[in-house]
């Protein structure tokens, strides 16, 4: 046990059993003691573990100049209003040690003669604190400026992305980017920008408001309806970072994730000519292939249990480039089949799949969700497993997502002249694998 804990215990009196033995009045205010002490041990936990500075969401372990500069101001402040509390906390003890009554003599003695005042200290303490707040205000106001829009001199070269939040997943729109026919390329849910560039961010939002942002780039900024909002921020090396909505935004709003993909100059630029391709199709040699029928059983997914791998954890750049390329056993008899589901079931009605079958506008772009490292609003590793229970089970994986069957959403469901909202079709098992098939063949 780190000392300072231990010095904590004692003071709140949670000593070995001899020192608690004479319990009377103080009882409850002892048991107070310990619920506090034990609720500022667990909250000291992680600052022993040295956990404030790892994990994929810590702002302490910036990768680029907007998150270093807003990391600094905190700092500052930390600084600042550290040495404050130890002054006052000092004067504070050391003044209730000293002059606390000793004796029953003590308890009634007469106060000590009282003064009015004293100017020169009073001065000093507006002095001491006008100062503590410019300290303050100085950096603050510098990251204001800075982090506001991207600087003057990085206006050239800056990269511009819209990003756009729904309940509870990012689109990503690159308007430099144009497809014939289509628009703009769009992309969800994997933000792929080139590293060592400003890339300024729009942030818009097609329902409630969202908030973007990736702890170790930066944030947060809020995505309002009806106004615009943007960001900027820089990747100083290629990586794989984390991103979240920072802004309660409904039932799922804790499970609204995303990525930030950073990559070198000439591997952004081939992702982007493969991203403005349509979708790939699979050739089936023979058209009275069957699918090889062998599936795997997948357990259902216990709630809340962990959306990745432990080598996924280890590697997500690695993954993600693994991503980029086609799976070595395809099935082209069961990625036909899975096509062929994907209008049956009437997915293509919410997605795209440019160059597919897909028209649909409510979900996600789906043109290449096979090269994506994450599913379901970057909840879930783009697995077979995962994108199968997703499937299958979209309502054990994100509550009140537009695919739940369950309740009064368009998605699965239906209603027939006004009577009850009813299951329209599901995914069995086996039509999830064809489906997992053809949406991992779009690479
Ligand atoms: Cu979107 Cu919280």
């Amino acid at each position: 046990m780190p000392p300072v804990l231990g010095t904590l215990s004692r003071t709140f009196a949670l000593g070995p059993a001899p020192f608690r033995r004479h319990m009377s009045q103080s009882d409850s205010s002892r048991s107070f003691r310990r619920r506090l002490a034990r609720a500022l041990f667990a909250l000291s936990l992680p600052l022993f573990a040295g956990g404030w500075t790892q994990g994929p969401q810590s702002t302490f372990d910036t990768k680029g100049p907007v998150a270093a500069s807003q990391l600094d101001v905190f700092y500052v402040t930390l600084w600042v209003t550290g040495i404050i509390f130890v002054l006052v906390a000092g004067v504070l003890t050391y003044a209730t040690l000293k002059f606390k009554a000793r004796s029953a003599a003590d308890e009634h003695a007469e106060p000590p003669e009282q003064s009015h005042g004293n100017p020169l200290i009073e001065l000093s303490l507006i002095a001491a604190s006008v100062l503590a707040l410019v300290v303050i205000a100085i950096p603050t106001l510098k990251a204001i400026w800075y982090t506001y829009d991207v600087p003057e001199e990085e206006r050239d070269t800056a990269y511009e992305v819209t990003a756009i939040g729904y309940q509870w997943w990012f689109k990503f729109e690159y308007p430099t980017e144009q497809i014939e026919g289509a628009g703009n390329l769009v992309t969800a849910n994997e933000l792929v920008i080139p590293a060592g560039r400003a890339v300024r961010v729009n942030l818009r939002t097609n329902d409630v408001i969202h908030s973007f942002w990736v702890p170790k780039l930066a944030g947060k900024v809020d995505m309002m309806p009806n106004r615009g909002n943007h960001l900027w921020l820089k990747a100083d090396e290629p990586g794989y970072f984390w991103g979240q909505c920072a802004e309660y935004c409904g039932e799922s709003h804790a499970v609204m994730r995303f990525r930030v993909i950073a990559l070198g100059e000439e591997e952004f630029a081939a992702w982007l000519a493969a991203q403005k391709q349509g979708a790939r199709t699979v050739a089936l040699a023979d058209a009275n292939a069957t699918p090889r029928a062998q599936f795997a059983n997948y357990e259902p997914m216990r709630p809340n249990a962990p959306g990745w791998t432990p080598e996924f954890d280890a590697d997500p750049m690695g993954a993600w480039v693994a991503q980029q390329f086609p799976d070595k056993d395809e099935d082209p008899a069961l990625i036909a089949r899975g096509r062929q589901l994907f209008m049956e079931k009437q997915c293509m009605t919410c997605h795209t799949v440019r160059g597919h079958e897909g028209v649909g506008m409510v979900g996600p772009d789906l043109t290449h969700v096979g090269s994506r490292t994450t599913i379901a609003g970057g909840l879930l590793e783009n697995s077979a497993r995962n994108m199968h229970q997703w499937l299958t089970r979209p309502n054990d994986v994100k509550p009140g997502n537009l695919m739940w069957f369950g309740r009064t959403m368009p998605g699965y469901m239906r209603r027939v002249d006004g009577g009850p909202w009813e299951q329209n079709f599901t995914v069995n098992d086996e039509e999830g694998h064809a489906l997992v098939a053809y949406l991992h063949s779009l690479k």
